[in-house]
């Protein structure tokens, strides 16, 4: 068992002695409640054992004597922190130990944090009050990315693939509740759940003891924000900064548990000065640890191909040298002259190149798993551009069209800009690309979101009109006055869910790290079309963030990062990170971390 706590060396009872003493020592403030004040002297005095606390108390051991003069008062060893082993271990809350050794505790240690109550044998109130551990998807789903991923009833793009982030349900919000296009029904996420847990699986869920407060936490609103206690007793509490808590004024009173519990549980200590904890920065944009992208699978109607591959994919079909060797690109449209090569012809003639580039979903969520920076061989675009001829000025637009006619355009202004980062992209990792990825070539455009790298290109048209359909996808646009589905580009009307994107890699809340020995957090860090300027991190429920500067980002690629703290003492600590870019947008939704220092 972890142990957040010092353990004093006695057993100490609750003992009648200690209610004497607080009952007198209040009673002059009491005013005419008299009657009161010496019922419970009398009672306590009298040691009949009325106060059920301490007389039922399994942990009370011994029966301290009262102080002979006042000199004594306050030294008495039940004035330090209680110790039982029996009411260690029954407030202490649980580590799990994963297959590969990592520790995990989700609920801060909380005994003699209570400002009030600090040094008694009172109950966890993470563990009793609060049931800490048993509210939040996780205390019911290990992992939602394979909850979602293994459902036998609707086979939902895989979460678990790709780079090893932690999938939140604050992440599910961030898909499921504002994607024109991409989700059929906006806003109606709750309802989905509360189906799914009481009717679907009703019997399951209610056999788990599951209830309302099994995955909400209903707060008192106050006007602006919810405080929040500060771990050490006798030290003010803070405010918390309602803009990076995602709760705001005009929040329900039902929140999330999972999206509120760094705030609400006890045992969590704000650090707001990070040179307490020797914080440190470092960043490259090195290629991905995980060797293939993610794909996500359309397998609607308009993205027959998509269908196709994913179920060639899954099914294990092998690939087809043949298709390789007759497939053709063609460049035409406003250009000097129609150009075609097979993929052979230009293997031989054009030039290749050998280099690392990032891609990341245009709805990945903040912190989500669809991107990497990942090793292509590819044929650039601007070769065959050239060997047309180059485009004309009535050239309006770019459509980057697959075998099956289905294309995604590029506008004028960002065709031109950047011509020479558009790659026709025939091996990934050193191998020939999976069906899935398009096999044989994948059109890459990694200046914006993977939206616009088309998949099995075969044509690149020069048109001379610009399409109205989804352009220049760059990072997902909240829902705002000004949402427009046309024009050249989604109306930047209320900001972005996720742009800049920023995340996690390699770890999981509540993961046990050790007291004063530095700990290093991964992550990553990306703005599709914008650059990341910096990433910031809070100790402190972000109300003060600590900005290290990523100058000279390549914002073709992925930024990964490694922050370095040294935890200060046993308790929990949330880390919070966000990323700015040099047009100054700041990530919506912090990504939090609970990490839990243990001595031993
Ligand atoms: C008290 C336990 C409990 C909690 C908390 C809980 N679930 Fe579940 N959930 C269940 C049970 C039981 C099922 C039925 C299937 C199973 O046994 O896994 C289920 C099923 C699901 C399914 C459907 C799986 C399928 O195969 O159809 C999804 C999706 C899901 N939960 C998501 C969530 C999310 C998201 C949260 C947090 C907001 C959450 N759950 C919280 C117990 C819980
Ligand atoms: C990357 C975005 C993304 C994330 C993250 C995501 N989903 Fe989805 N999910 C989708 C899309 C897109 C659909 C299809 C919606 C449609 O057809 O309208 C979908 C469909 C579903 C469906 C089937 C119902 C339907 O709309 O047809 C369930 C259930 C579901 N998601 C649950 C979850 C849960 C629970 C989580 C988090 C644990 C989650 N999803 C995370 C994008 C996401
Ligand atoms: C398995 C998890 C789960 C359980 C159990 C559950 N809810 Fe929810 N509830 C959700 C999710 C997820 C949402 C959507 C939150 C979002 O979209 O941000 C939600 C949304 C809501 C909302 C809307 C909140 C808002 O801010 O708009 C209300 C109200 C609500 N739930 C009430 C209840 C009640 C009452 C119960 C018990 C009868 C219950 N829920 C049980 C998961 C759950």
């Amino acid at each position: 068992m972890q142990r957040g706590k010092t353990i004093a060396a006695a057993t100490i009872a609750v003992s009648c002695a200690f209610v004497v003493l607080l009952a007198v020592g209040c009673s002059p403030q009491r005013g005419s409640s008299t009657t009161s004040t010496s019922t419970s002297t009398a009672t306590a005095s009298t040691g009949t054992g009325l106060n059920t606390y301490a007389a039922s108390s399994p942990y009370a051991a011994d029966e301290p004597s009262a102080p002979t003069d006042a000199s004594g008062a306050g030294t008495d060893s039940q004035s330090t922190t209680y110790s039982s082993e029996k009411y260690i271990e029954d407030n202490t809350p649980k580590v799990t130990t994963l297959t590969d050794g990592t520790q995990i505790q989700l609920v801060p240690n909380d005994i003699g944090v209570s400002a009030y109550r600090g040094l008694d044998f009172m109950p966890s109130y993470n563990l009793h009050y609060l049931h800490a551990d048993k509210r939040g998807c996780n205390s019911c789903h290990a992992d939602l990315a394979q909850t979602v991923s293994n459902m036998t009833d609707y086979d939902h793009e895989d979460l678990t693939r790709c780079a090893p982030t932690q999938l939140t349900v604050q992440q599910c919000v961030d898909c499921h509740t504002w994607q024109l296009a991409y989700i059929s029904e906006q806003n109606a996420f709750g309802d989905m759940i509360h189906q799914i847990h009481y009717t679907n699986h009703g019997d399951a869920f209610t056999s788990e003891s599951g209830n309302c407060w099994s995955c909400h936490y209903v707060m008192s609103n106050g006007p602006t924000s919810f405080t929040q206690q500060s771990s050490a007793p006798g030290t003010t509490y803070a405010v918390e900064d309602s803009a990076n808590t995602g709760v705001t004024a005009s929040s329900s009173e039902w929140q999330l548990w999972d999206v509120v519990k760094h705030s609400v549980m006890r045992g969590i200590t704000d650090i707001p000065d990070q040179t307490a904890v020797n914080g440190s920065f470092t960043w490259n944009q090195d290629k991905s640890a995980w060797n293939q992208p993610w794909d996500y699978n359309w397998r609607g109607p308009g993205y027959y191909w998509d269908h196709d591959r994913y179920h060639y994919q899954e099914e294990g079909v092998p690939l087809d040298q043949k298709v390789f060797d007759n497939w053709t690109i063609t460049v035409s449209g406003c250009v000097g002259k129609e150009v075609t090569f097979t993929l052979p012809e230009l293997l031989a003639k054009a030039p290749s190149v050998d280099t690392t580039k990032g891609l990341m979903c245009t709805m990945n969520p903040t912190g989500g798993p669809f991107f990497g920076n990942f090793q292509i061989k590819a044929i650039p675009l601007s070769w065959l551009v050239e060997q047309a001829g180059g485009y004309t000025d009535q050239a309006a637009s770019l459509q980057v069209m697959a075998a099956d006619g289905s294309h995604e355009d590029l506008t004028r202004d960002v065709f031109t800009q950047n011509m020479n980062e558009i790659y026709i992209v025939y091996q990934i990792s050193g191998e020939p690309l999976r069906w899935e990825s398009g096999y044989p070539v994948w059109c890459w455009c990694p200046f914006m979101s993977a939206g616009n790298s088309w998949k099995s290109v075969s044509d690149f048209v020069f048109s001379d009109t610009a399409s109205a359909w989804l352009p220049n996808q760059n990072g997902w646009h909240k829902q705002g006055p000004e949402w427009t589905m046309d024009g050249n580009e989604r109306s930047n009307s209320d900001g972005f869910f996720n742009k800049p994107n920023v995340g996690y890699l390699n770890v999981k809340e509540g993961t046990v790290i050790k007291t004063g020995q530095p700990y290093t957090i991964n992550g990553f860090a990306h703005a599709f079309d914008l650059t990341v300027a910096a990433v910031e991190f809070s100790l402190d429920g972000g109300k003060t963030w600590t900005r290290y500067d990523t100058p000279g980002v390549d914002h073709t690629r992925i930024v990964n990062w490694s922050f370095t703290f040294t935890p200060p003492a046993d308790s929990s600590y949330v880390v919070r990170v966000r990323s700015v870019t040099t047009d100054g947008l700041v990530t919506e939704t912090p990504q939090e971390l609970m990490l839990v220092a243990h001595s031993s």
